[in-house]
């Protein structure tokens, strides 16, 4: 797309491919890995993202939605694709149709399927352990372990549940800990007919990764000693789940950037955008910066965030409006000449030409929210700009 204004995600598929390398040397060679794919590739863009993973060898990929899965189908994706937030006897159709693989948590999506289905169909069961979402409660295992012996059509390939607190997965106490347990028991129920079992998600496979490191009775032996199966998200996406989580080197894959639209040189006591909520104490220089809430950088930031500017630090001052912000970049550009700065890069997160780096978790913090939040939240009119996209 034609760009007029240089507001864009720069999108490192090297760093997303580093950071899924880091991921199969954890998981080793014969454990099965599902990237997670939905929202977007959380915000990096699902198609370019899930390309390179299918290159990089990843057989299958995760999405939430049916549309998510249809849209990497008409993009020519072939790995299996789990769709798993559940759907009804229309969706059921439309899984088929595009051989998608289904995600099931009721008996209902269990029935829409065996009447839609002409042919046998992969399928992948959830349990809820604890998250207490959405997947069949333990009690219901051996009555499902019956039905899927029976089913002509139905052909049950993964059992499945999910971590409510995947940052305490190293521990042997942890929720983690506990739900691993119950999952253990459900697993037992299908184990004979070799159907395998996923659970780790980010937090899981950090917590497995420092789990190994660990020589004290305080390690989740139970994460470690079982072949669970990989599903991770943010990891992919160069983030740690937990910052007590470094022993997987991960490279953040997006930096959200921007240039300076103006500068503007303004008095003590003159202030800046809306509710005049910043004041200069001194002579000041700010420059107007064409992003803004709409395209992802929440006005919560507003007098509390920086940006990155000519490899420096500088405040975000005033409130983040719709389109613009503003930052305070008068220790930068002091005695030079201003109209030098205009279209000079803006990082609001990632890294900057020279690999100076700002953590979108400094973001997420000051907007009370975690790095999924961040970087699903960039918004839908910043292009992706992918570098080292290799065309398939
Ligand atoms: C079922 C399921 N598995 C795996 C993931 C990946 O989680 P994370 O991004 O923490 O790795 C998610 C994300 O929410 C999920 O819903």
């Amino acid at each position: 797309m034609e760009m007029f204004r240089r507001t864009y995600a720069d999108i490192n598929i090297e760093n997303l491919i580093h950071n899924w390398h880091q991921i199969k040397n954890v998981a080793g060679d014969d454990r099965f890995i599902c990237p997670m794919v939905k929202a977007n590739a959380y915000g990096h863009g699902d198609v370019q993202v899930s390309q390179a993973l299918e290159r990089e060898g990843a057989l299958g990929l995760g999405v939430c939605l049916i549309e998510e899965g249809l849209l990497l189908r008409a993009a020519g994706i072939k790995a299996d694709i789990l769709v798993f937030r559940g759907f009804d006897k229309r969706g059921a159709e439309k899984i088929l149709e595009y051989q998608l693989i289904p995600v099931v948590s009721t008996w209902e999506q269990i029935h829409s399927l065996e009447s839609a289905a002409d042919e046998p169909v992969k399928v992948h069961l959830k349990f809820n352990t604890g998250m207490n979402r959405i997947g069949f409660n333990s009690d219901q295992a051996e009555k499902l372990d019956e039905y899927f012996r029976k089913s002509e059509k139905l052909k049950l390939k993964a059992v499945l549940t999910h971590f409510a607190c995947g940052e305490d997965s190293h521990l042997a106490n942890g929720f983690s800990a506990q739900q691993t347990k119950e999952f253990i028991q459900i697993t037992e129920f299908f184990k004979s007919r070799g159907v395998y079992s996923h659970l780790l998600n980010s937090g899981g496979i950090a917590g497995l990764a420092k789990a190994r490191t660990m020589n004290t009775p305080d390690k989740n032996q139970h994460i470690v000693d079982r072949n669970w199966g990989f599903r991770p998200g943010l990891m992919l996406y160069g983030y740690q789940s937990a910052d007590h989580f470094s022993e997987i080197d991960l490279k953040p894959v997006m930096s959200l950037k921007s240039v300076v639209n103006n500068i503007r040189s303004i008095k003590i006591g003159d202030s800046v955008s809306y509710g005049a909520t910043w004041k200069a104490t001194r002579p000041s220089q700010i420059a107007v910066v064409p992003i803004g809430y709409a395209d992802g950088v929440h006005r919560l930031v507003s007098n509390k965030s920086h940006a990155l500017f000519a490899g420096k630090k500088v405040p975000i001052v005033g409130r983040v409006c719709m389109d613009f912000l503003m930052l305070d970049v008068t220790d930068v550009v002091q005695g030079t000449e201003t109209s030098r700065w205009i279209e000079e890069d803006v990082i609001l997160f990632g890294y900057d030409e020279k690999d100076n780096f700002l953590s979108a978790n400094e973001m997420a913090s000051h907007t009370n929210t975690i790095v999924w939040e961040t970087l699903t939240s960039v918004g839908e009119r910043v292009p992706r700009h992918f570098k080292g996209l290799k065309k398939t």
